[in-house]
């Protein structure tokens, strides 16, 4: 283990084991600032869709990470907040009810953790844990909506819950990876909530938002309203689907058909001039061929469709109630195709935006796009679980400058699991 330096305290290290990269940041909690003090990013190769596959390949990325990003921030860091994904992870909702208890009848903090308690008391399949209780809200005998019952006379307490459950075998080889490489995961995360953290605003999240983060192996959806998150879901389809799809489609290379997809590929084929070429290089020395830059897009398209519309039907399945009024946000790197946000107005129906992350102080310039959400949104949700951080500059967030930012993150992340 790294004890000889620790961290000083007020720094959070986000770590995201992503199929593609492995990326650390570490960032303090500087007066009135997050500032990112160091950043460490190595390709992955040890996962597939989201998952470890290869210990070995994943503690050597996790290494590399957090050893470049120490050295930019001049400290040697023990403790991460670790992001998880795969399409083991399920998530459902859940409600528990319990007797007010307290003096005089008034809920107290011990009446809250009992009522949650009795919320996650379902049952878990065996081979799955329990990632996350993350409470939706509260009602005091007949009045509902409510964040935080403590304090609030009544007789009949319920909680509403979001409960996240996921493989535990899974979980392992991520804390074992973590740990095989010198270090130890604080908690484990589940990676939408954190790529949420890092580009959903409150606004957003009391009108109700999907937020979507196309990653490399997998997409990764949370649905929120009212200010609580209601859905979540990994699918394990996402950018290397399309690349795939792409080499084969042109017969091509895959790193060819990557370098094409991001180069060139647009989302809606229509957007192409239909006689607008793109040479293709042939594999193990075949000739280059002439294709229509179209038929790259139509693939793109037929892909990329397919994804949004499994989410499009999680959000029917929820019904009337589960509608995101304030609409879609994408993020991941899948979310830098061009044209992606205008496909997924089409599909959806809703106002779509690209989500970069918040602005943090710092270095903070070189991770503030969209394949580095998660990563961002680890460093915020480890803050706010640490209580640490100051009032923002109202610059860097859109929530009120009175309010501790992250005051409204664990608002909604608080975790009582
Ligand atoms: N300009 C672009 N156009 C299309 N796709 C892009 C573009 N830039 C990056 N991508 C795709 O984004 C994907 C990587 O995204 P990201 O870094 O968010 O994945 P990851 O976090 O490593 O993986 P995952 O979250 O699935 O485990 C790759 O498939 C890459 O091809
Ligand atoms: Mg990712």
């Amino acid at each position: 283990m790294k004890a000889s330096n620790p961290a000083p305290t007020g720094i959070v290290v986000g770590l995201d084991l992503g199929t593609t990269k492995t990326s650390a940041v570490i960032a303090e909690a500087a007066g009135h600032q997050v500032k990112v003090i160091g950043v460490g990013v190595s390709p992955s190769s040890g996962l597939r869709r989201g998952m470890v596959i290869d210990v070995e390949m994943t503690v050597q990325a996790i290494r590399k990470a957090l050893s470049e990003a120490e050295l930019m921030a001049g400290v040697q860091v023990q403790f991460v907040y670790a992001g998880i994904s795969g399409e083991h992870v399920t998530s459902r909702n859940s409600r528990g009810v319990v007797a007010i208890s307290g003096n005089g009848s008034e809920v107290t903090a011990v009446d809250r953790e009992r009522v949650v308690d009795a919320a996650r008391a379902v049952s878990v399949e065996g081979g799955l844990q329990v990632l996350h209780v993350l409470p939706q809200e509260f009602s005091v005998d007949d009045r509902g909506g409510i964040r935080d019952p403590v304090g609030l006379a009544g007789v009949r307490l319920e909680a509403s819950v979001h409960l996240v459950t996921g493989a535990a075998t899974s979980v392992q080889n991520i804390t074992n990876s973590i740990a095989r490489a010198g270090y130890q995961a604080t908690e484990v995360v589940l990676a939408p909530l954190a790529s949420g953290t890092a580009v959903l605003d409150d606004d957003e999240r009391d009108m109700g938002v999907c937020l979507i983060d196309i990653g490399g192996g997998t997409t990764d959806v949370a649905l929120y309203l009212a200010g609580s998150i209601h859905h979540s879901r990994v699918i394990g389809l996402g950018g290397q689907t399309v690349t795939n799809d792409v080499a084969i489609g042109l017969r091509t290379s895959w790193s060819q058909a990557e370098r094409l997809k991001c180069g060139c590929g647009v989302a809606l084929a229509e957007r192409i001039e239909r006689d607008e070429m793109l040479e293709v290089p042939g594999v193990a020395g075949r000739q280059a061929q002439a294709v229509p830059r179209r038929h790259l897009a139509e693939i793109i398209e037929v892909r990329m469709e397919e994804i949004l519309a499994l989410v499009r039907g999680d959000l029917h399945r929820l019904g009337p109630g589960g509608r995101p009024n304030a609409g879609i946000v994408l993020t991941g790197g899948g979310a830098q195709l061009e044209g992606l946000a205008e496909l997924a107005e089409r599909v959806f129906d809703l106002p779509v935006r690209v989500g970069q992350p918040r602005r943090l102080g710092g270095m903070a310039d070189r991770v503030t796009h969209p394949p580095f959400a998660t990563v961002l949104g680890l460093v915020l949700y480890g803050m706010a679980d640490q209580h640490l951080g100051g009032v923002p500059e109202p610059s860097e967030t859109q929530s009120s400058p009175r309010t501790p930012w992250w005051q409204s993150v664990r608002d909604w992340i608080t975790d009582l699991s």
